[in-house]
């Protein structure tokens, strides 16, 4: 008698082909982390915030935590204080790094 191909095989091939992508989703959202904290800390925003724990300035997740019910109106608000630096340490970072540096650690709020 043949060997007849066994559909375990295709089982199992369909199996590790979910675990890939999974393991690709998972690694994305680790990057996107790694790329915040790399541009927060490029942008001196480390200095004083840290992502979990208040240092002079409150922890991003209790930024986030805090805002979490209204973002688009959080993110404006929060580009302009940090942008004039109206009630926030002038940081150094242009109106369009501020936002991307605002979203990310709006979006960090789980
Ligand atoms: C010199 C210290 C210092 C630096 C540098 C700094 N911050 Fe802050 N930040 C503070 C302090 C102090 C507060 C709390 C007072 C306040 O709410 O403005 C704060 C508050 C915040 C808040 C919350 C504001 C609110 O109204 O709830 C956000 C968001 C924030 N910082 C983002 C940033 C980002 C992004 C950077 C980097 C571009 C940055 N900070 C750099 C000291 C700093």
């Amino acid at each position: 008698m043949m060997d007849n191909p066994t559909p375990n095989g295709v089982i199992a091939m369909k199996t590790s082909l979910v675990i890939l992508a999974s393991a690709a989703a998972l690694f994305a959202a680790g990057t996107a982390n790694a790329d915040l904290n790399a541009d927060l800390k490029a942008k001196g925003c480390l200095g004083c915030h840290d992502m979990d724990k208040k240092k002079v300035g409150p922890a991003f997740k209790d930024v986030a935590a805090k805002y979490k019910g209204d973002k688009a109106a959080a993110q404006t608000k929060l580009v302009a204080k940090l942008k004039d630096g109206k009630g926030h340490p002038k940081v150094k970072a242009d109106e369009n790094e501020i936002k991307s540096l605002v979203e990310g650690v709006l979006a960090s709020a789980k």
